[in-house]
């Protein structure tokens, strides 16, 4: 159901990969919801090819950009400003990698040229993207800015390893940047933290069915979905939600304030 709650707004989207991505829903749901947008992923990424239906579904320009990169973020707004026909009110971060995770490295013996990567690629881009954005004067007044993020940044889970710390620098980004944003212009900058979902780089994890089913049982409501990610995500980039930053917001179905479930307690009673 669409509720018109983009209607005239310009955005950029990155981290489409495939169809259970959850910037790929995002993508769907802000095009159902009014907004014009461009899609964005890391070169090697384009390789796959999926992201190009998503473009013509959406009827969205991609501009392959590597979040890393300077350069190719100075390119990605200039082109989406150029492309769209001025400044944009969104920006949805959903970028995450660890080399450190993809090899197995458990986390006591991590590989540091590695770590570096995580970090750069997963937290130190989303600096990226809003400082590019800041010094282009990109974001149109009263803009939004999101990124999701984990509850790792705040818990430890096993096997999640270096990611933990990128999701925690993330984070402490978005409080950081908000404050220089918000007295600027009043754009907000928060992150999502989703529950455990079943994308590429959420099963890429070993041990992720088990977080999977551990959180579903945990939460009163079970875990969100993608699609459900992209509803709230939508009402972040929305303007019912101005006064709304610096957070790190949980969207997982209640899990971060259970101590215990009932139905584990009865289990294990
Ligand atoms: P995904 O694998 O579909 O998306 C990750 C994206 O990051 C991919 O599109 C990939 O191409 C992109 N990427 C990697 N390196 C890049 C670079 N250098 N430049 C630009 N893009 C790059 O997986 P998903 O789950 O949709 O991930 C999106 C975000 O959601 C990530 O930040 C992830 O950590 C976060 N998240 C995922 C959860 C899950 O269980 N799947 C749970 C909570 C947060």
């Amino acid at each position: 159901m669409s509720y018109g709650l983009l209607k005239g707004k310009r955005g950029i989207i990155s981290g489409a990969l495939d169809s259970n991505s959850i910037a790929w829903k995002v993508a769907q749901r802000a095009k159902e919801e009014g907004a014009i947008f461009t899609l964005t992923n890391a070169p090697l990424a384009m390789r796959m090819g999926e992201i190009n239906k998503l473009a013509e579904e959406c009827e969205a320009k991609i501009i392959p950009a590597d979040a890393t990169s300077v350069e190719d973020l100075e390119k990605l707004y200039a082109g989406s400003m150029e492309h769209l026909g001025g400044k944009v009110d969104f920006v949805l971060h959903s970028i995450g990698m660890s080399t450190n995770i993809r090899k197995n490295r458990p986390y006591d013996d991590l590989n540091y040229e590695w770590f570096m990567k995580s970090l750069d690629v997963s937290a130190l881009s989303f600096h990226k993207m809003l400082q590019v954005a800041d010094k282009m004067n990109a974001i149109n007044d009263c803009g939004s800015v999101v990124a999701l993020s984990y509850i790792a940044a705040q818990r430890s889970f096993p096997d999640y390893t270096d990611m933990a710390q990128a999701k925690a620098m993330l984070e402490s980004i978005a409080r950081s940047y908000g404050a220089v944003y918000g007295k600027k212009n009043g754009t907000r900058v928060n992150t999502v933290s989703q529950s455990p979902t079943k994308t590429s780089a959420g099963t890429g994890i070993s041990g992720f069915n088990a977080f999977y089913e551990y959180a579903n049982e945990m939460s009163p409501l079970g875990n969100a979905t993608a699609d459900e990610c992209a509803d709230y995500v939508i009402t972040l980039f929305s303007d019912l939600t101005k006064k709304v930053t610096m957070q790190n917001l949980f969207h997982d179905g209640g899990f971060s304030c259970v101590g215990i479930s009932e139905g584990i307690v009865n289990r294990m009673g």
